[in-house]
């Protein structure tokens, strides 16, 4: 380790979480309702969503496609940094998270701006065009992160930015064992973003890490 670098425990996490703005009372709301309807507790953390809107406000974004709805959070958190006429298209496999989603992106003050898009990702997603994207963020199923980082590249225009989360596995990408089949699946990815030679990036630990890149 550099000298130069602080390891976050967590009591420096929770300092930088105090430090974080607050989540509104609409997120908040969401995820407990998604919680009582059934959904997994796999949303982005709140300090993750805050990175996101700044990150796609301070690169001007207009046009992001997520991959992984769940309850419509993340998608709703990066809606709010998108300039007027900027919209979110997000992939859900899911019936059930689609319309959760649907319902609570059409009651949130991003309504019109976000459209939830129902069907395995590694199908939809063909139906973008190459180049016309400003931003993607993936966060579904692991397994299929290498194909969805190939689309990626293929959707994004040059200077667009790729964010991805869980790129630590839960804390399990490096602790020498082989590892679940997210951390190798995750390790794949990672294998495949070093190789891409169209795109720089690095890893922003925050929830449970996500890499940020940009597209030459
Ligand atoms: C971690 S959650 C997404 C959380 C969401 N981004 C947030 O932070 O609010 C992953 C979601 O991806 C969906 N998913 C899994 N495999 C998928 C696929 N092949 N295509 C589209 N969605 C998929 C799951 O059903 C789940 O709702």
């Amino acid at each position: 380790m550099s000298a130069s670098s602080t390891p976050v425990d967590e009591r420096l996490f929770a300092f930088i979480q105090k430090q974080t703005i607050a989540e509104d009372a609409y997120l908040r709301d969401l995820r407990q309702a998604a919680r009582q309807a059934g959904l997994p507790e796999i949303h982005i953390a709140p300090e993750q969503a805050a990175f996101l809107q700044l990150l796609l406000r301070g690169a001007g974004a207009r046009t992001v496609v997520e991959v992984g709805t769940l309850g419509g959070y993340s998608a709703i958190a990066m809606a709010r940094g998108l300039p007027e006429g900027g919209r979110v298209i997000t992939h859900e496999i899911e019936p059930a998270h689609a319309e959760f989603a649907r319902q609570w992106i059409a009651r949130s003050d991003q309504a019109g701006r976000i459209e939830v898009r129902l069907g395995n990702a590694i199908d939809t997603l063909p139906t973008i065009a190459d180049g016309s994207v400003d931003a993607v963020f993936l966060d579904a199923d692991k397994e299929g992160y290498v194909a969805y980082l190939g689309q990626a590249l293929r959707m994004l225009r040059s200077g667009g930015i790729l964010l991805a989360d869980n790129v630590l596995a839960g804390g399990h990408i490096a602790d020498g064992s082989g590892g679940s089949a997210t951390a190798q699946a995750i390790t794949r990815f990672l294998a495949a973003v070093q190789a891409a030679r169209s795109l720089r990036s690095v890893i922003v630990p925050l929830g449970d890490a996500c890499l940020f890149g940009v597209k030459e």
